[in-house]
């Protein structure tokens, strides 16, 4: 998609198809058409009071004679106290209308209060793009069309800065662009991405980018003692790989480890799943696509950070050589685990992926995992968990959050919480009580970081949409490849 920025008071004739996005404590919206006819059919809207402006809410006023512009009033929802998150949805119902059918150029004439809003405009082009690519991969008709030419129109005004808005213009289409990968990546079929087929996927993409890419074949993996990712995969007719990440956008800069789990369908072995609660475990390696995509956007925008991927892509399932309740397993760092539960696996090929990680000493880790249904119970679907033993790399990540809107939620690492990891064979049990399942995975990974500066997010709420609603579609989210995107942005600047 085109992307262009036009200064302009609209004093000339109207395009052809224009959007105008209003928030709700803005409703002057008729000052966007010059003449006085459409003055009047957007009083009328703004009298009805029909038109609320609530977020992804859209009007559309078909032209009344031939060469009139049609309409598009679209809401943006409350600017205060913080327009962020809405944003990027309201951007998406836009790119999701629009998108309905194949178009020539769409305008949208940017209210000047959205430029007020450090990074508003990143956000709702971001949104607009993003939708641009829907779920229906396997489709045989295309329902989804991405706007050819999106043109943004600013009123001229001192203070403007073109650079710094192109710059954001080129973030935004970037990370989209990377989002809808990851998004691509969570929704397809769990047989089109065997671990050894997702692995290649990520190399084809990341390698050209100037990523360095590693891949460890099963034989690779067990000379390398990653006893869980092992462990996991055995039930798999499908043999695991372990990918490698790095970009050394500035090699002098401290290195961050990036984590995800790649569990590329959750059976959840022996300990099977219920049909309906299988339906989406598809999903389960989010976490791996959400930093293979993160890694795609910082190497294609020229990042200089210097970033390292650990990624355990496996399948979790139920073959004569699958794990068995009772099993030890000996993680890469010589702890040994006694499996109680085949389907808290994510934690077995994580604990082998931190060790590794925790080896070549980077400054920080974050993992992303869809760990837990208890974190789903804890926070619900539009909130990850947020685990940190350090203040200052949770404070990065929350700052990068808050300016995606992409939000997190702490919960506690106390060192009492874990006493019911104990396991009478071996150093710990893979699950414990019945309580805050959430934070007792996190606990079980902490065992892993060597008390390195460390977040781990719980991605299994947000990380997958069952709904498809005006303003998201159903399916992978891509969760958090916007944060770290802009967490890899506010290094490079700070
Ligand atoms: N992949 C699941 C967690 C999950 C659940 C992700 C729902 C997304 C949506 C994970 O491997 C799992 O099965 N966790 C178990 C752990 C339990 C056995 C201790 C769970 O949450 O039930
Ligand atoms: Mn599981
Ligand atoms: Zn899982």
């Amino acid at each position: 998609m085109q992307i262009t920025l036009e200064f302009t008071t609209l004093a000339g004739p109207h395009p052809e198809l224009l959007v105008i996005p209003v928030f709700e404590e803005d409703r002057d919206f008729e000052a966007a058409a010059s003449d006085p006819a459409l003055q009047a059919r957007l009083r009328a809207v703004r009298e009805s009071g029909d038109f609320k402006a609530g977020v992804g809410e859209l009007l559309w006023l078909y032209p009344e004679q031939p060469g009139q512009a049609t309409f598009v009033l679209a809401g943006l929802g409350k600017q205060a106290p913080d327009p962020l998150r809405k944003g990027f949805q309201a951007g998406f119902a836009i790119g999701k209308r629009l998108g309905a059918r194949s178009r020539g150029v769409v305008s949208l004439l940017l209210p000047a209060v959205a430029l007020a809003h450090a990074g508003y405009l990143r956000n709702l082009t971001e949104g607009i793009i993003t939708a641009g690519r829907g779920a229906g991969l396997y489709k045989k008709e295309r329902e989804r069309f991405a706007l050819s030419e999106l043109r943004l129109m600013v009123a001229p005004h001192g203070g403007l800065n073109q650079a710094s808005l192109e710059a954001e213009l080129h973030g935004a289409q970037v990370t989209a662009a990377a989002l809808n990968w990851a998004r691509e990546l969570v929704n397809l079929a769990p047989r089109d991405k065997t671990p050894r087929r997702l692995a290649e996927l990520i190399h084809d993409v990341l390698a050209p980018l100037g990523v360095s890419v590693e891949i460890w074949d099963e034989e690779r993996i067990e000379r390398e003692r990653m006893g869980g990712l092992l462990g996991v995969s055995a039930g798999s007719d499908s043999p695991p790989r372990m990918v490698l990440l790095e970009w050394k956008g500035d090699p002098e800069a401290p290195a961050l480890a990036l984590v995800g789990k790649g569990v590329t369908f959750d059976s959840g072995g022996l300990s099977l799943k219920p049909s309906a609660s299988m339906e989406d475990m598809k999903c389960d390696m989010s976490g791996a696509a959400v930093v293979a995509a993160s890694f795609r956007a910082v190497a294609t925008l020229g990042l200089p950070v210097h970033w390292r991927g650990y990624l355990p892509l496996t399948e979790n399932m139920t073959g004569g050589n699958a794990l068995k309740l009772g099993d030890v397993l000996t993680i890469r760092n010589g702890l040994t685990v006694e499996i109680l539960n085949t389907d808290a696996e994510g934690r077995l090929i994580l604990a082998d992926a931190l060790s590794y990680a925790v080896e070549q000493k980077p400054a920080a880790i974050i993992d992303l995992a869809t760990l837990t249904g208890a974190c789903l119970v804890a926070l619900g679907t539009k909130t990850a968990g947020l685990f940190a033993n350090e203040q200052a790399l949770k404070s990065r990540v929350q700052h990068a959050s808050e300016q995606t809107g992409e939000r997190v939620w702490e919960l506690p690492l106390d060192e009492d919480i874990a006493d019911s990891l104990k396991s009478p064979f071996a150093d710990c049990k893979n699950i414990g009580g019945k309580w805050g399942g959430a934070i007792l995975a996190a606990k079980f990974l902490e065992k892993f970081v060597d008390g390195l500066p460390w977040v781990h997010l719980d991605i299994a709420g947000p990380s997958w949409s069952e709904a498809d609603s005006g303003t998201q579609d159903a399916g992978g989210t891509g969760y958090f490849v916007r944060s770290l995107v802009r967490l890899a942005q506010s290094e490079s600047t700070a």
